[in-house]
């Protein structure tokens, strides 16, 4: 949405240049009682891909359900901070508002209904904006040209199609709701090397042709820190590192920082050189 010449829009909409998202000092709980998040900041630019690192139980999922304003499903609150996207307060929009004006999340898990089609899977993510059946069906032919492997499932029922086939039919359905921002979480998990390599590669060239701004959740840094611009890590909750891919890559001491036990970590990051935090 363009700004108006006053930088402000209406309804509260504030003129924030390339930032697409911010997560600012965000804290979270769930069942008012467990603390998942106590910490974490995070942008994302316009046309940036940002990875989410951190161990199991960091709160990198945690993260991305407040982002897509999911989070009261799972009975979790956002206790302090404060999250935006294109200026707007995420939890006074809802989830589905928030798919509507872009901010499109694919959750751990791929989830895809079991008993419908591939196709009638991606079609289910052109329902949410409305789409004619024209739009729809040059939207399919987009998706079948990134991912040719499910033109040829299209018919499958998508229970009975492979892991990699389901997260692929869990990114076209995203894609079928032509996001701006596409949240992912773990789209490498439980998938061989080589289907991960081909899904990173797909994301990239669309964020590379079109502009898709993009937030990836994963464990997997080596694949996450070779697509992504920027990476911010999480430890317990809290955000303890940030910068660019590039430099995250270069530092030999990444993967055992967020990897390691939470002792250790902790170790580690109070004597690593602060770094600016994304
Ligand atoms: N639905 C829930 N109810 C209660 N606690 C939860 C729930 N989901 C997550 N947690 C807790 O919140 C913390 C953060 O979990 P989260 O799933 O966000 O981490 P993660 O980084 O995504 O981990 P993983 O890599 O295993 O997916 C953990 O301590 C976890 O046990
Ligand atoms: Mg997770």
């Amino acid at each position: 949405m363009a700004c108006s010449s006053a930088g402000i829009k209406p309804h509260g909409y504030k003129c924030m240049s390339d930032l697409l998202l911010s997560v600012e000092a965000l804290a979270a709980t769930y069942n008012h009682a467990i603390r998942a998040l106590s910490g974490v900041s995070l942008t994302v630019r316009r046309g940036e891909i940002v990875a989410l690192l951190g161990a199991n139980g960091a709160g990198k999922s945690t993260v991305l359900k407040a982002v897509s304003n999911l989070l009261y499903a799972q009975r979790g609150q956002i206790t302090e901070g404060q999250i935006h996207f294109d200026g707007g307060a995420v939890t006074t929009i809802s989830s589905a508002d928030l798919v509507r004006r872009g901010l499109v999340p694919v959750l751990e898990g791929r989830h895809c209904f079991h008993s419908l089609t591939v196709e009638e899977n991606l079609i289910v993510g052109a329902i949410g904006r409305d789409a004619r059946r024209s739009e729809i069906a040059s939207d399919l032919d987009r998706i079948y040209a990134l991912f040719p492997g499910l033109k040829q499932r299209r018919k499958s029922l998508s229970g009975f199609t492979s892991g990699g086939e389901q997260q692929m039919t869990a990114i076209g359905r995203a894609l079928m709701s032509r996001p701006r921002l596409l949240v992912l979480d773990e789209p490498s998990m439980g998938l061989a090397p080589l289907v991960v390599e081909s899904i990173f590669r797909t994301l990239k060239q669309l964020n590379v042709s079109e502009g898709l701004s993009i937030l990836v959740a994963e464990q997997n840094s080596t694949v996450a820190l070779r697509f992504a611009d920027r990476a911010t890590v999480l430890e317990n909750g809290r955000t303890v590192l940030g910068g660019s891919a590039l430099e995250l890559r270069q530092r030999a001491d990444i993967k055992a920082l967020y990897l390691g036990s939470p002792s250790e970590s902790a170790a580690r990051v109070s004597s690593s050189s602060n770094r600016a935090v994304a």
